[in-house]
This record gives C-alpha cells, sequence and structure tokens, in this order.
C-alpha cells in the first residue's frame, strides 16, 4: 500500500509586499510588526527550522546517537529498561490515576522514565537529582506538561490561533511556550492536539485546529517547529507531542471519549494528514487516543500504531498512551485485566504508560512468560532514550532555578501574545441596526456600559495553570481607552446562575449609557477535555440578559468567549455587531479594545464550520454531495412537493450553517476577480510521477483581489478544489491553499497560488493516493461558501 508522505504544500505569493504567507515547509519571517529581539530570533529560527529539525530531530537517524541508544541498552537490566517505558503524574491530576507517591524510590531504582504535571523548577530538580545522583545509570527523567497554548504567558486557544490563518504566529506562539516551559525544567509538552473536529458539542474542538486536514497540517507542523526549534537540544526548546492518535475528534454525539467509527478511506484522507504533517516536521512523539476506532481502541491499534505510523510513515520517536488509557482497555472490554492491557498496549505499539503503572506491574512477568519479546521491549526503550538523547538531558538534566521565573512575561511574549489574540477575532456581523453605517469600530467618547460574566475573566481552559500574570481585562482595557468615568460596569448575570435583580440593574444601566458592551459565553471549563456540550446555545440566563439589553434600543456589541462556535440565531438576528473572541488570553483585553476602535482590523476567519443548530450537527464545509444534493431547494421553507421533500435536507431547519468554514468580516470590504488556472489539461500519469517531489507543481491559480473599501486591511485568500469521476467521492471543496493579502483602501494585488501534484491526488477506492482522471475545479474565495470558479480537467 504506498504512503502519501505528503509534504507539507508550498504556496507562492508572486503579488509583492505581503506580511503573512504559508509556505507549509517554512514560516517566512512576520515582517509587519516590531517585536524585540527574542522574537526576531524566534521567527529567523522558524525560517530555516524545518529543515534542520529534521536533520537534528527523531526523524533522521543519526549515528552517534544511536551508537549511544545501544550502548545504555546494553547496560540495562529488564527491570531498568520497563522503568524507561513508565510515566506518573507527580503533581495536579488531569484524570482519575493510580494516586502513587514513591516517586523518589522508584526513580532510585530506575522505575520511572518519565514524570509529568510537575512545574516547580526546584522540585524538578530534586527529582531529576535522585535520578542522576542515585539510580544506577544516571538515566535522565523527562519531565512533560499540557503546554498546549503558552506556558505562563497565555496565549489565545488553539483554536483561535488557528483562526490567524498565519502558521508563522502559531510557530512563534509554540516557540515562547517552549522557551518559558524549558526554563522551568519542562522539556516535553503533550501538544499540539491536532484532532479534526468536525463537531462542536465536543468540548475539545477549544484545543485543535479545527476541521480541515489542509489548515490542519499546516498549523501542526507550525506548533512541532516552534517547541522543537532549529536544535532539539538547545535548552529552549521542548519535545512535541502529536496527539490523540487518532480519530478521538470524531467522538460519536460529540461526547468526549465516546467511541469512533472512521471509514480507512475517511481516515486517510481527513484525520491522519495533521499527524502525517507533524511527523514530517519532525515531532519527538505523538499520543494514542482514549477512543475506540472502528471497535479497536486506538491505544490497542496496532494498525495505525504499527502499520501506518511507523511502517508508512517512518516515525522513530516516542509512542506515549492518553492517562489511563492503558488501563482503559478494560472497560473497553478488549482485556479482562491489567495483564492483558498492558500486553495489547505494549504489542501494538505504545511505548510509554502514563500513568496507568500496568507497565510497571506486568511487562516483567509478560516477558519472562514470552508473551511479550524482550526485542520488543528493547526496541520501545530506544524510541524513548532517543528522545532523551536527542533532548540534550544527559548533558543537561538540571533547571537553573535562578534563571527559570527570568524567562517568563517577557514583554515581547506579552506583545505576541496580544497581536495573536487580535488576529484570532472574528467579525460575525457589524451592522448598524438602525439603517446607517456599521455600528462598529466605535467612534469618539462615549459612555460604554460593560456587562456579563466575561468582561473581567480569565480564559485559561482546564488543566493549564492557574496564574493569571499581568493580565489586562476587557473592562480595564476599556477604562484605559475612554476613561474610568466613561464605564459602568455591570454583571447581569453569572454564566451559570443568576438573578432578575442583576439583569435589571444592568438594563437600568445601559439605558444610561451610549452603547452596551455585552461579554457573554461560556467559562473556561466549559470546553476543553470533558466539557462536551448537548447543547450549544448560551449558557444559564444569558440569553434572556442579551434580549433585554437589546430590547433597550440601545446599540450592543456582543462579545462571544467560548471554545466553541455558538448557536445563537436570535442574536445573529438581532444584535448588530457580534465577535467571536474565543478564549483570548493574557492580552485578550487591550487586543479587543484595539478592535473595538478600529486601531486595527478584523483579519480572522473560522476554522470550523458555524452551525445554525445542534442538530445540524457534525456539520463541516469539506462534506460529500450525496446523491440527492439539495441543489436549487429552498431550504429555508419547509418541504412541500416531492422535488423538495426527497433531497438531503432537514424539514426544520436549513442545511446551510450559520456562518461557513473560512468566514470572517473586516471593517473594510473585499472583490474577487475571476479565477484563472495555468493549464485546463493535466495528465494524471505526469502528476502521479511527481506526487510529493520536492518541487512538483501541477499549474497555478490566480486570482485579483480588490478592497473595495475605504480602509486597510488584511484578507485571508483561499484555494479550493472538488474533482468528480474519481473513483472515490470528494468533498464538494477542499481547501488546498491560503495566503493572507494586505490591501491598502482601493488597492488591488493579483493573488498567486500553486497546487502541487499531491493537491489533486485522492485516497482511491484501494486506499492509495493517486491522482485520477477526473473534471477539476477550482476557487479563489474569501470562504468556503463563496468565490470565483475555474474549470479544468485531469486526463489519464
Ligand atoms: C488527558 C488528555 O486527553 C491529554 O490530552 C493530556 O495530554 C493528558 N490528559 C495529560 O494531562
Amino acid at each position: 500500500m504506498p504512503s502519501s508522505s505528503r509534504p507539507p504544500t508550498a504556496i507562492s505569493v508572486t503579488s509583492g509586499n505581503f506580511r503573512r504567507s504559508f509556505t507549509g515547509a517554512m514560516a517566512r519571517p512576520f515582517l509587519g510588526c516590531a517585536l524585540g529581539s527574542v522574537l526576531l530570533a524566534a521567527s529567523l529560527a522558524g525560517a530555516q527550522s524545518a529543515a534542520e529539525s529534521q536533520a537534528n530531530g527523531i526523524i533522521g537517524v543519526d549515528r552517534k546517537r544511536e551508537a549511544r541508544v545501544e550502548s545504555i541498552l546494553k547496560q540495562m537490566t529488564l527491570e531498568e529498561k520497563i522503568g524507561q517505558l513508565v510515566q506518573y503524574s507527580a503533581g495536579q491530576p488531569t484524570g482519575p490515576g493510580t494516586g502513587r507517591s514513591d516517586y523518589e524510590e522508584m526513580i532510585a531504582r530506575g522505575q520511572i522514565g518519565s514524570l509529568f504535571n510537575v512545574i516547580d523548577p526546584h522540585q524538578i530538580n530534586a527529582y531529576q537529582h535522585i535520578a542522576m545522583d542515585a539510580s544506577r545509570l544516571h538515566i535522565p527523567i523527562l519531565f512533560g506538561l499540557d503546554v498546549i497554548h503558552g506556558f505562563k504567558t497565555e496565549f489565545p486557544i488553539p483554536l483561535a490561533l488557528a483562526s490567524t490563518w498565519d502558521p508563522a504566529i502559531v510557530e512563534r506562539e509554540s516557540r515562547v511556550a517552549a522557551t518559558e516551559a524549558a526554563a522551568d525544567g519542562i522539556r516535553w509538552t503533550f501538544s499540539p492536539m491536532v484532532d479534526i473536529a468536525r463537531d462542536a458539542r465536543w468540548g475539545r474542538m477549544a484545543e485543535g485546529a479545527g476541521e480541515d486536514p489542509y489548515l490542519g497540517s499546516a498549523m501542526a507542523a507550525a506548533y512541532v517547529r516552534g517547541y522543537q526549534g532549529i536544535r532539539l537540544d538547545a535548552p529552549d526548546s521542548i519535545a512535541a507531542c502529536a496527539k490523540h492518535f487518532v480519530g478521538y475528534g470524531a467522538a460519536e454525539g460529540g461526547r468526549d471519549y465516546n467511541s469512533t467509527e472512521i471509514s480507512e478511506h475517511t481516515l486517510r484522507e481527513f484525520y491522519l494528514p495533521p499527524f502525517h504533517a507533524a511527523v514530517n516536521a519532525g515531532t519527538a512523539s505523538v499520543m494514542s487516543a482514549f477512543n475506540s476506532l472502528n471497535a479497536v481502541p486506538s491505544s490497542a491499534n496496532p494498525f495505525t500504531l504499527k502499520q501506518i505510523l511507523r511502517k508508512e510513515w517512518g516515525f522513530r520517536g516516542l509512542v506515549v498512551s492518553d492517562w489511563n488509557a492503558i488501563g482503559e482497555l478494560i472497560p473497553h472490554g478488549i482485556a479482562v485485566d491489567g495483564a492483558a492491557a498492558a500486553r495489547k498496549a505494549f504489542l501494538a505499539g505504545v511505548d510509554m504508560d502514563m500513568v496507568s503503572s500496568l507497565y510497571h506491574d506486568h511487562l516483567q512477568q509478560l516477558v519472562s512468560s514470552r508473551q511479550v519479546p524482550l526485542a520488543d521491549v528493547d526496541e520501545a526503550v530506544r524510541h524513548v532514550l532517543r528522545v532523551k538523547l536527542a533532548l540534550g538531558l544527559f548533558e543537561h538534566p538540571f533547571v537553573d532555578e535562578a534563571a527559570a521565573p527570568k524567562a517568563l512575561y517577557h514583554p515581547d511574549s506579552i506583545a505576541l501574545a496580544q497581536i495573536a489574540a487580535e488576529r484570532s477575532f472574528i467579525l460575525l456581523k457589524n451592522e448598524s441596526g438602525s439603517g446607517g453605517a456599521p455600528l462598529l469600530p466605535l467612534k469618539g467618547t462615549l459612555n460604554l456600559a460593560v456587562i456579563g460574566p466575561l468582561a473581567d475573566d480569565s480564559s485559561y481552559p482546564n488543566g493549564a495553570p492557574p496564574e493569571s500574570g499581568p493580565r489586562v481585562t476587557l473592562t480595564a482595557a476599556l477604562a484605559q481607552r475612554v476613561g474610568q468615568e466613561h464605564v459602568s460596569r455591570f454583571k447581569g448575570t453569572g454564566i451559570l446562575d443568576g438573578s432578575d435583580d442583576d439583569i435589571a440593574a444592568a438594563v437600568a444601566g445601559v439605558q444610561k449609557a451610549d452603547a452596551a458592551i455585552l461579554a457573554l459565553g461560556e467559562s473556561p471549563e466549559m470546553s476543553g477535555e470533558a466539557a462536551s456540550r448537548a447543547n450549544l446555545g448560551l449558557p444559564g440566563r444569558q440569553q434572556q440578559l442579551l434580549e433585554a439589553v437589546v430590547h433597550t434600543g440601545k446599540p450592543v456589541v456582543l462579545i462571544l468567549f467560548s471554545g466553541r462556535p455558538l448557536t445563537l440565531p436570535w442574536a445573529f438576528e438581532h444584535v448588530p455587531a457580534v465577535i467571536e473572541a474565543w478564549l483570548p488570553g493574557i492580552a485578550g483585553g487591550p487586543a479587543l479594545t484595539r478592535l473595538l476602535f478600529g486601531d486595527t482590523n478584523f483579519s480572522g476567519k473560522l476554522v470550523v464550520t458555524w452551525p445554525r443548530a445542534v442538530g445540524q450537527e457534525p456539520v463541516y464545509y469539506n462534506a460529500l454531495n450525496t446523491g440527492r444534493p439539495a441543489g436549487a431547494v429552498d431550504l429555508t421553507r419547509p418541504p412541500t412537493d416531492v422535488a423538495s421533500r426527497y433531497v438531503s435536507r432537514y424539514i426544520d431547519e436549513q442545511n446551510a450553517p450559520q456562518f461557513p468554514f473560512g468566514y470572517g468580516g473586516s471593517y473594510t470590504s473585499f472583490s474577487y476577480g475571476a479565477t484563472a488556472i495555468s493549464a485546463a489539461r493535466l495528465s494524471a500519469g505526469e502528476l502521479n510521477k511527481n506526487l510529493n517531489t520536492k518541487d512538483g507543481v501541477a499549474m497555478t491559480a490566480e486570482a485579483d483581489v480588490r478592497n473595495t473599501g475605504s480602509r486597510a486591511g488584511d484578507e485571508v485568500v483561499q484555494l479550493y478544489v472538488r474533482l468528480r469521476g474519481t473513483s472515490t467521492a470528494q468533498p464538494v471543496r477542499a481547501l488546498k491553499g491560503f495566503q493572507t493579502v494586505t490591501l491598502s483602501a482601493g488597492e488591488t494585488k493579483r493573488v498567486k497560488f500553486r497546487l502541487r501534484p499531491e493537491d489533486l491526488a485522492v485516497w482511491n477506492d484501494r486506499n492509495q493516493f493517486l491522482a485520477e482522471p477526473s473534471k477539476l475545479s477550482v476557487w479563489i474565495s474569501p470562504d468556503s461558501a463563496r468565490g470565483t470558479l475555474a474549470e479544468g480537467e485531469i486526463v489519464p
């Protein structure tokens, strides 16, 4: 079975003067921001890092390192070998665990390879001293943590970072996170989460890059480059961990930890590419998921872990299970006891056991009873030692406790967090409410009523450090902007609790103000792990508050804070201005204030389809057409006849989402000219000859994009394709390129994309990745639902 070793696809920008672009293999330095030297160094690092990290990293064979691995391995007892495959949480638990506390003794006996959830550098050094001084072979402990959107300097959540459509921002964010975490002694992050998420009920949508495999791949690679840097053994680099392998995001009903059923075709076409991109970018580790995949739990799945990850992709790093995922093989029903669970997970390819302790308890016996070959244990230990050596842990096992605090909350890091936040916000709606000019940006000195439970809240989702750092809330930032005397603050309601009196007080406050800023949505704990929702409206009494405030007739700006899209049809009909702010991180308040007053323009676009109704979920743009597409049927009305009824539709809801994937508004407007392609006829044979070659180009596609408004703006220009006549049905559209162009008022740029042969190949009916004779449609467009179309064909 040929593998699609799809390297990240390159996109070229031929129109000059660009600020942001995605080139897949490398993120260009961001030219438009005047950050300090730290970030400049980080961005330059980014420009070289892909190739370097391949050479340095876990993928390439480093002979010297391999020799060291073998020499250590030779000296190890079976107990010490198994010790390297054992990991415990020695701090804040993020799930039900084993509750051990004898880590010191175990480390001294060489029985622990990794600890996580320890964030105090002093404690880290204390454990490390036991490993280095008291254990027989002096193998350092690898300390891990969920560093998922910053360590101490909190960045917007990953879903928000992806909404920038800017891998360079993500790479810089993860570089900052690595620098801070490494300064504390943490050299391994359980990030990026690269699960495709098509269902907003699933709370972990917040942790990933959304629903698209192409964008998800670009982001996955950017995270890996950022965390791992130019050299993994640099003191400010940390090992990445692409998770959760695989299919976890497809949990049935959006209910966390639920089962998944994903055909091999769909797995390869949609769910695997971001993992493959992370592996190609050199990720040191991969985490096996909780979910069962087609009835085989992902943490005991030899097809995904051995066949795909190791054999097809050549992954040489470390596979760690998710939290107690080996223990969970028992409730899954594929193991009746701990020994069977350990055997199945191990033989399937899970190297390291996170928390369950079942490798510690059973592997020795499994080896001596020949149920697990010793050679397989050796191979798993190689994976662990390779990562530890690549990190330089043997040479530099300890952290400089005195220096650690200096790496945190650097002003440049906070400035970057603010830029990332500004670019992650999505302007969903901006009208006047009274037929005049759009409400935003706000102008002049206004008396603002700031209302709602989230105007002063921090945004870290569950499992992350609680410290808030030098955070400026939205209320505080607005007061700094217009003067404290012009801001009145009303709670209105809590997130889940509330009273009529609080709502009445907020309404009275709005009546005295010029405009209301409503900060509503979800608390940070309502997204992330174990935070699935069956209802996607505003929790508690927030909808009631919203309606009461809107009914005052005053201008209302609704700012949504959430880890997922919320179904708010009433709001989108009645509120003039709506912004999605996600969970924006440490600089969210100032960032929002700058956008509200138009100091900078919106450029974020949705990376998930925004549903109208929960019943539409899972809803995603890159769906198949079905044999009965609704076509021209008016879906806003109930069916009245056979033609309008017997199509793929709901009888009580539109098919169309509230907002399509790729959508995002601006204070200016853009128009798109015709899409032109350089070749209307391509040969499948030629394309297949050049699949995944370094400089393979199938064709170029280009269009004029014009700023038709009165101020400058950044536009994320998107390229989609559709193929018809192939052996497997292909999505109605599939993203194959994106780039951000900056256009001053009235300016036009010709935006050009390069399509590579692999952008036009499909997973065929034999699960091979090949180009096939087909009709080709290409759109260059502002989102997944609009744009201009060019047509071509692929002949045999
Ligand atoms: C469980 C989560 O699923 C995973 O993403 C995380 O890395 C581990 N807990 C460790 O905290």
